[in-house]
């Protein structure tokens, strides 16, 4: 007696195919489902179906009940499984993300034959801080409205000079900034999605300096602009860091070095800030550098306990990128002044000697910064300093 399924007057091309699969799960290969039903088409549609599916539709030659089509089911469906695997499980990620899992969702049964990733980055170690997972979930939480967060109506009285340095401050900023946003983006891009949460860090990381472009844009322009000078020095190094092809040596000097050095600058903005939107913007953006800069010192951390070794590749990326910048200028010496005058507040003698001395303690804040971070990583204290003193002098 074959298994039957009623579809009453629902055609298979409306519905009807859910109830005939469902019950052919339950059969072997073989078995026979006998479909009853009053759509017209039902036979012919029938025919087609299983033809696709890989099953047979009864005919005269085989002993079935008269009038009604009946299916002999097919291996097809189950060999389209029997070699499938999971990729991985889906609450924490494998140690090696295999290419062949594609785009699947972690934890998804994979069907074999599809298209391979192909992410350059399939090693857990070598992208992984387990961390990550809390930061992205405080990245979410924590992403804030640009037209709402700063309030860009606020009085504000700077004389001219001073605007002039706030603005010269802004338009180094934004070219920072956009260098920061295409970094994580593109690290993101060679990443297998295997590991979740740090692509989701990766893609909030470039969000949040979308948004730290716009707020300096608008406060460079908040009185009219022309905006300040871009020097080649300063661009040149930003360059050396989309050059690094590397995800740890980038994720290092991207962000331990350079927004870990970047945290005391805006610090120091705030500080100095002659009006309120200035003082928003670079807290705001301080907010978010401080996850940036948990990611990558964690993530570089947790691969030197895993493989001590790496110190080496990580210094050599330092050294390489300070041979590299040799020949310029570093920092933008507009950007220099314009700090001192912000610290300074006027053109007095005395009060151009205080911000020149806030600057040189800045300086020096940034070096200590570096090198605690340095030594957390794994750096024995005097290779800690040494390396601090090569970083760039254009601070990102
Ligand atoms: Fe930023
Ligand atoms: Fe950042």
């Amino acid at each position: 007696m074959p298994a039957t399924t009623d579809l009453e007057g629902l055609g298979l091309d409306e519905g009807g195919h859910l109830l005939v699969d469902r019950a052919l799960a339950q059969l072997r290969a073989g078995d026979r489902l006998t479909v009853t039903g009053r759509h017209p088409a039902l036979r012919v549609h029938l025919a087609a179906w299983c033809r696709a599916r890989g099953h047979r539709l009864a005919d005269d030659a085989d002993d079935v009940p008269d009038g009604q089509p009946t299916i002999v089911k097919g291996a097809a469906g189950e060999r389209r499984w029997r070699d499938a695997r999971r990729a991985g499980a889906a609450d924490a990620p494998e140690e090696r993300a295999d290419p062949r899992w594609g785009l699947a969702a972690r934890g998804a049964l994979v069907e074999t034959g599809g298209p391979p990733i192909g992410a350059e980055w399939t090693e857990r170690e070598h992208v992984w801080a387990d961390i990550a997972p809390r930061l992205y979930a405080a990245a979410a939480a924590n992403q804030w409205d640009p037209a709402t967060a700063v309030n860009w109506t606020a009085p504000a009285d700077v004389p001219d000079e001073i605007e002039r340095a706030v603005v010269q401050l802004m338009t180094y900023l934004v070219e920072n900034e956009q260098a920061a946003l295409i970094i994580p983006a593109r690290l993101l891009s060679q990443l297998h999605p295997h590991f979740r949460e740090v692509m989701q860090l990766l893609a909030t990381q470039a969000a949040d300096e979308a948004r730290h472009v716009e707020v300096f844009t608008r406060r460079g322009l908040l009185t009219g602009g022309p905006l300040g000078t871009s020097s080649a020095g300063g661009r040149a190094s930003l360059q050396t860091l989309l050059a690094e092809p590397d995800f740890t040596t980038a994720s290092f000097l991207l962000s331990v070095l350079g927004e870990g050095t970047f945290i005391d600058l805006l610090r120091f903005i705030h500080r100095h800030a002659p009006d309120p939107v200035t003082a928003d913007v670079a807290r705001l953006a301080l907010r978010d550098e401080a996850r940036h800069v948990a990611f990558g010192v964690a993530h570089t951390a947790h691969l030197v306990t895993t493989d001590t070794s790496y110190l080496g590749r990580l210094r050599q990326s330092v050294e390489r990128r300070h041979a590299a910048l040799q020949d310029t200028a570093g920092l933008n010496t507009e950007v220099f002044d314009s700090l001192v005058l912000l610290a300074a507040g006027s053109w007095q003698p005395t009060a151009i000697s205080r911000g020149w001395q806030a600057v040189r303690d800045l300086q020096a804040t940034m070096d200590e910064g570096r090198r605690r971070r340095l030594a957390y990583i794994g750096f024995p204290d005097d290779e800690a300093a040494e390396l601090s003193a090569l970083h760039t002098r254009n601070f990102m």
